[in-house]
């Protein structure tokens, strides 16, 4: 069965979803995304998700709004579609602005255009959180903006496969001497039992699952610092995680061929694993 995707208002195979060569997404990049993950139907803390999404829409100025309530029927429609209720999927989704005469100024009048598509997560390779990864540190070459979650995604996906053709996973991003956050992730480190992530600020993407994290961290009396973690302090940390809505958690056991603390995943990281995989079958089992 060929993958059913939501443009512009219909659910159409994805071979017949086609959208303008003048939408101002493929010319300048100009829209927002989101990737929410949905855990057996059960799609998990949409709330946050449409309120980053609403965040990311009124930073660059695209009047567009809908109610959590009209999202999740859309996004419950797209996975009952393709049969999706029963495991784990990621649904993406993409605001620009829409299709109008190229020109750098925003069109007056302009529908935008809407699409969403429901993908399985990606697959690591077997043991991979187990064994952890390798990443390596890179300039962070993007805008200043990276608050919003804007599709404008070259420098991460060029720092990104930068850090592959080296043979690490992830790029950690170092911004005048602090490391902000990852190319697709944030970025927790553990010293000394203190696990610290940087504060959110207009140069790091405020992730969902970061907020999960440190809700779970104060909720089972871990030590916290939300606060700048600079770049010498990486390379002297004992644990380093990177986390997303599609990688959950990982261990970074490797930075610059280096090992990270004892080179494998750290205690702290397993402990966190755990709680939050606790967490997502309450979450899943509260929402049924
Ligand atoms: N990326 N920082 C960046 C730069 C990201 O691209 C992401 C997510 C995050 C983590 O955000 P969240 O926990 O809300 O997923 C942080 C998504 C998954 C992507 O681009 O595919």
């Amino acid at each position: 069965m060929s993958q059913i995707v939501f443009l512009n208002g219909k659910f159409l195979p994805v071979t017949e979803a086609k959208v303008s060569v003048l939408d101002r997404g493929f010319l300048f990049g100009d829209g927002v995304y989101e990737v929410i993950p949905s855990y057996s139907g059960v799609i998990f803390h949409l709330e946050d998700h449409i309120e980053r999404l609403q965040q990311s829409l009124d930073a660059i100025h695209l009047p567009f709004e809908w109610s959590v309530d009209e999202w999740r029927d859309l996004f419950n429609n797209l996975l009952e579609k393709n049969n999706c209720k029963d495991a784990d999927y990621g649904i993406y989704l993409q605001i620009t602005r829409g299709s109008a005469p190229r020109s750098h100024y925003f069109p007056d009048k302009v529908e935008p255009t809407i699409f969403a598509m429901a993908n399985p997560f990606p697959k690591l390779p077997k043991g991979a959180i187990e064994n952890g990864f390798a990443a390596i540190t890179a300039d962070d070459i993007r805008w200043s903006w990276c608050y919003i979650k804007s599709i404008t995604l070259l420098p991460n996906s060029f720092m990104m496969q930068n850090a592959y053709e080296q043979g690490a996973r992830e790029a950690i991003l170092i911004r005048d001497g602090y490391a902000i956050e990852c190319g697709s992730s944030n970025l927790f480190i553990v010293k000394n039992g203190v696990l610290k992530t940087p504060p959110k600020s207009v140069h790091m993407l405020g992730g969902i699952t970061r907020e999960v994290i440190i809700m779970l961290a104060e909720r089972n009396n871990w030590t916290l610092e939300v606060k700048e973690i600079s770049e010498a302090e990486l390379f002297t940390a004992d644990e380093i995680w990177a986390t997303s809505s599609t990688k959950e958690l990982y261990p970074i056991v490797k930075l610059n061929n280096k090992a990270v603390g004892d080179g494998i995943p750290g205690q702290y990281a397993k402990r966190m694993l755990k709680l939050y995989r606790e967490y997502k079958k309450e979450y899943i089992k509260g929402a049924k």
